[in-house]
């Protein structure tokens, strides 16, 4: 990458900067460099220091740090169960009547739910688990819509050491055949259905489908929460609120090793067979602590905090369940989708539970930009003191739209990176401290240690390279379940000694950090190496424009071509040329798309990602492989028909 770093430099630069305003420092937990420069000095004591002031242990450890690379171990010796420290040790504190999660589901129903109930729940669904035969070391999967029971159905695995697999509601049943196959779980968890867009979407008849083919699961639990018809096998599936109903009250948590599993989570990677990222006990417990209370600047006593990530993705596991849940923070936790019964949802449920910092993906930000300012303005958002985005690069546009239209011009935004390998946040801004750029994630957290590097794997000051991570931490994946090597081969032999995150990044004359996405999303026309991430920002910036993205597709000439696909924001008209030249404009000609579609959506993943890959074959005019991880398939024959179009018209 060090060959274009002319290129990089000459791509739109962001030069805005927001400095953290004086009424959110003066109640910031952190407001100085005092948690970085006690990293810098001994990164294991600063992690120990965290781990002892955040966490509960049966068993003090007696070492912080096994390091044989890539093999980390953290606290080890020492004992801790998860469920305690999310649960129990708050309700011993008092804080058993604090609600821990506001549920609302999407046609407007809603729970409340205290500490004490949590645990109680907790408590009685563990016994369940143990009564249909689980120990400690069995895999248990997890299929479930957002309510509450996927988190007590979490967390009861956690509290007798069953580490669970959550599969995604939306994932197909083949998929959730591969994961359970895979795992070789014993029980699932599912639920008979659960509310999307305002209709009940049934999951048991796709587990009962996985189930045919799944030889290790011996019983499914099913939780009643669609009321829709579903076929109970007698011996095997069993209600929920039966089982609770008959189940003893208390459960003592488990005590587990500071690296015993706790949870498995499968996530794509550049193959077609799933990885099975495990995550241990103590470690991930500080890291995910640790980054919940200094990234949201979390006040457990007044705070109501909400991340609408689905608990079928990292981001929920670590900051919807255990993150908030170790801090004893109010959360509200939401079924449905962001536009039922209208595209103010969102905005009705933050005026509705005063909450004060929100945690969203930047593709559901430019959702809402496509929606227009009207949707929010609807309602009082003046609760809201801090915004977060996770999952993607943020262009300066959206995260402009968001400070202003959402945040009121007064809310700090932490961009986050990380990935469900490294299992919490590694890079962003501290609220309270970090001067923030739209759309860079600024530096690393104190205790994350980070290079940008060159294909030679040398260090890079300034300007673009590979993101690796350069020291243990805490959260950080322990391997691949069942795949040792390609652990190996996946993240630790591209740079010797470090670990490759896959993304590529780039340094400005300020050190601040820009994630430019992941390094095959990075083209290269003419021998010039452009992000997809800039152009799609730069068409974006364009005011007809709502959303885009750009891909590499192969071209004879120049190597790859920039196709673009473009959504336009509703009543808005713009030809090619016109946007052709706004990107030559913003960028530079090199950047100017080769080709751009109109389309009414893109196709993307049901947990938001845009299907790059798709992307590239209709460009290339491929056949479309594997399409069911898509949240509407339709928009791929839409694009497809289009191309094809597009191309005879040539
Ligand atoms: C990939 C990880 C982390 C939870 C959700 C996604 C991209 C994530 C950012 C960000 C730029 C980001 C990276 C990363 N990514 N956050 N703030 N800025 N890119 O988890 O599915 O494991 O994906 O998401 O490319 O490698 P994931």
């Amino acid at each position: 990458m060090t060959d274009n770093n002319d290129t990089i430099d000459a791509l739109s630069h962001e030069n805005r900067t927001f400095a953290p305003p004086a009424a959110f420092v003066a109640q910031a937990h952190v407001t100085d460099d005092s948690l970085h420069s006690a990293a810098r000095a001994d990164l294991e004591s600063f992690w120990a220091t965290q781990a002892s002031k955040l966490i509960s242990w049966q068993q003090p450890w007696d070492t912080v740090l096994e390091w044989d690379l890539p093999y980390a171990k953290w606290f080890v010796g020492g004992k801790l169960n998860v469920a305690e420290n999310c649960l129990d040790r708050h309700v011993q504190a008092g804080f058993g009547d604090k609600v821990a999660i506001y549920w609302e589901g999407e046609p407007g129903d809603t729970r409340v739910i205290t500490y004490a109930e949590l645990l109680a729940e907790v408590e009685r669904f563990s016994n369940v688990l143990k009564g249909l035969g689980v120990r400690k070391g069995d895999r248990i999967n997890i299929y479930m819509p957002m309510v509450p029971e996927a988190a007590v159905a979490m967390l009861a695995c956690a509290r007798i050491g069953a580490p669970h697999s959550v599969v995604f509601g939306g994932f197909s049943s083949q998929s959730l055949v591969d994961r359970i196959n895979d795992a070789e779980a014993k029980v699932l968890i599912t639920a008979d259905g659960g509310y999307r867009r305002g209709e009940v979407f049934p999951l048991k008849p796709a587990a009962d489908e996985a189930v045919a083919q799944t030889p290790s699961i011996e019983h499914v639990v099913v939780v009643k929460r669609g009321n829709n018809d579903v076929t109970m096998v007698e011996g095997r599936d069993h209600w929920y609120h039966e089982l609770m109903a008959d189940a003893a009250p208390s459960c003592p948590p488990e005590s587990m090793d500071s690296e015993d599993l706790l949870f498995l989570l499968y996530t794509s990677g550049t193959t077609g067979k799933p990885k099975g990222i495990m995550h241990t006990t103590g470690g991930y417990l500080t890291h995910v602590a640790y980054t919940h209370r200094n990234v949201f600047d979390l006040h457990r006593d007044r705070d109501v905090y909400w991340c609408t990530a689905d608990v079928g993705w990292i981001t929920g596991h670590s900051y919807i369940v255990y993150g908030p849940l170790a801090n004893g923070a109010t959360q509200v936790m939401y079924e449905g989708v962001p536009n039922y019964p209208g595209n103010d949802r969102f905005w009705a449920i933050v005026e509705k539970y005063r909450v004060t910092i929100f945690y969203t993906a930047p593709t559901a930000i430019r959702t809402f930009m496509k929606w227009g300012a009207d949707e929010p303005s609807k309602h009082d958002l003046s609760s809201l003191r801090l915004l977060g985005t996770v999952g993607e690069p943020i262009n300066p546009e959206a995260w402009m739209w968001y400070h202003e239209n959402i945040g009121g011009g007064r809310c700090p935004i932490v961009d986050t990176w990380w990935q469900t390998e490294t299992g919490g946040i590694m890079i962003s801004p501290l609220p309270g401290y970090t001067t923030t750029k739209p759309g860079s994630a600024t530096f690393p957290l104190p205790g994350v240690n980070i290079a940008v590097v060159d294909d030679a794997g040398q260090e890079v000051e300034h300007g673009g390279g590979y993101l690796t991570l350069t020291q243990p931490w805490p959260g950080m994946l322990r391997g691949i379940w069942g795949d040792p090597q390609r652990f190996v081969d996946t993240y630790w032999s591209r740079f010797e000694g470090s670990y490759f995150a896959g993304d590529g990044a780039r340094l400005d004359d300020d050190g601040y950090l820009w994630l430019l996405g992941r390094v095959d999303d990075v083209m290269n026309v003419s021998g010039h190496r452009i992000s997809t991430t800039e152009v799609e920002s730069a068409l974006v910036s364009h005011p007809a424009v709502a959303e885009a993205a750009v891909v590499g597709a192969n071209d004879a000439t120049t190597g790859q071509a920039i196709f673009a696909y473009v959504t336009l924001r509703g009543g808005q008209d713009v030809d090619v040329s016109t946007l052709r030249d706004h990107v030559a404009t913003e960028i530079g000609a090199i950047a100017k798309p080769k080709a751009i579609f109109f389309t009414p959506d893109l196709p993307k993943t049901r947990s938001g990602k845009i299907m790059r890959r798709l992307l590239r074959d209709v460009a290339e005019g491929r056949n479309l492989g594997d399409t069911t991880t898509l949240a509407d398939a339709s928009v791929v024959d839409e694009l497809q028909r289009r191309a094809a179009e597009t191309s005879s018209e040539d």
